[in-house]
């Protein structure tokens, strides 16, 4: 039976844990050594399928046929990831000296990557440079004067800000420029000797609202004709950033439909046949292929709170709880009486508390363990030392 005809929809606590079981059925899938391992693994460790990883590059690929895929290293930059991606054939979208080491250690030649964050340390673009990387989003004539300093015919491609509107982690507040100063950063950047090459947008991460593709597309197809009828400038290359959802307690937008959308778009309002193409997604890329594996480590009832700790926490893993991700929990035990649980962070701060209303069986008790799902991004890569807590293991299956 579909998970939809098993649910009673009016009963919150059922909603969430039958979606909760249904991402766990399908992240053990023909994998029936996967119960097991993650009943024993060490907690807490960030589990990733590699199959998943492969299978959702492959789709992604197949869906946006036209365009080159980067992944956003910063999602999750584990080295198997990364070796993972590159025997896929992808390209990587880089931010630090570190990441750079990393993606060139697996061999991937400078073509296949690229620098979208707007703003960089200097010894970052010095590194890019000498290692043949030379294509670079700005936003700012700060940024060209900085890439400028090093006298190569570097390529530019400008962020210009779009709506970010009902992604559940938005990017639109610190970078991108409207239209008309995107213009003349072209030109001054052509002025200062290096190359306009294209233009780059970012709709927030976890985007399940097709209109912010849809102004995007609009808002640069403006700037696009503009920069040549205004600046003479022949743009090349448009990339459409990130964006791609994961499923964490509810559907989402596929990738199938996403793609559908954006390539009517781009048809109708650009010469795709002469256009360079490029995406940069990270969670939608590795979100669900990981599961965290955390113990509890405490239980109590505060008023009316029960609360449950955990061995991990907003420091050691799950940062995006403090900014708007809700994740999915389970253990898997059949039918439970289920209750809702504040789940605490495994530090001291009383700000390290990871979600409320958590539907989660009445019994569990220190030691069990609790399975959180779609975890592959933007966890691990945020997890610091605090309180002497090492930040989760990964394991690659
Ligand atoms: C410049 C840039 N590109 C790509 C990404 C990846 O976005 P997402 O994880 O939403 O796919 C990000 C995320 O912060 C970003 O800042």
């Amino acid at each position: 039976m579909s998970y939809s005809n098993t649910v009673n929809f009016s009963n919150p606590k059922e909603v969430q844990w039958k979606f909760a079981e249904k991402l766990y059925k399908e992240f053990i899938k023909d994998r029936p050594d996967l119960p097991q391992l993650l009943e024993n693994v060490d907690t807490p460790t960030l589990v990733i399928r590699k199959d998943k990883l492969q299978d959702r590059y492959r789709e992604v690929i197949k869906n946006f046929d036209q365009f080159k895929v980067y992944y956003a290293v910063k999602a999750n930059d584990h080295i198997e990831m990364i070796k993972t991606f590159a025997q896929e054939g992808a390209g990587f979208e880089i931010a630090s000296p570190q990441e750079l080491e990393k993606v060139l250690s697996v061999g991937t030649p400078p073509e296949k990557i690229i620098s979208s964050n707007p703003v960089k340390p200097l010894d970052f673009i010095d590194i890019c440079l000498k290692n043949d990387i030379d294509r670079f989003a700005v936003d700012s004539f700060a940024e060209v004067d900085k890439i400028a300093r090093f006298k190569k015919r570097a390529r530019i491609y400008v962020r210009l800000a779009v709506p970010n509107v009902g992604s559940d982690w938005p990017l639109s507040r610190k970078f991108g420029v409207d239209v008309e100063t995107a213009l003349e950063i072209l030109d001054y950047a052509k002025e200062k000797g290096l190359i306009p090459y294209g233009l780059t947008f970012h709709v927030g991460s976890q985007c399940n609202n097709l209109q912010n593709w849809f102004v995007a597309i609009k808002r640069a197809k403006e700037l696009w004709d503009r920069a040549a009828t205004q600046k003479g400038i022949r743009l090349q290359m448009l990339n459409i950033g990130g964006g791609i959802p994961a499923r964490y307690t509810r559907e989402s937008l596929s990738v199938e439909e996403i793609a559908c959308y954006i390539k009517g778009l781009l048809n109708k309002y650009f010469n795709v046949r002469t256009l360079e193409l490029q995406m940069e997604p990270g969670r939608g890329l590795v979100a669900e292929a990981g599961l965290l594996v955390v113990s509890v480590i405490g239980k109590a009832k505060r008023g009316k709170e029960n609360w449950l700790y955990i061995d991990s926490g907003v420091f050691h893993g799950l940062a995006e709880a403090l900014g708007g991700i809700r994740y999915s929990f389970y253990t898997p035990v059949g039918n439970p009486k289920l209750t809702f649980y504040t789940i605490g962070g495994i530090s001291c701060d009383s700000m390290d508390v990871v979600a409320q209303n958590v539907a989660l069986p009445e019994n569990l008790s220190v030691g069990d363990r609790i399975f959180i799902l779609t975890a592959g991004a933007y966890t691990t890569v945020y997890a610091s030392h605090f309180n002497g807590f090492p930040p989760p293991k990964v394991l690659l299956v």
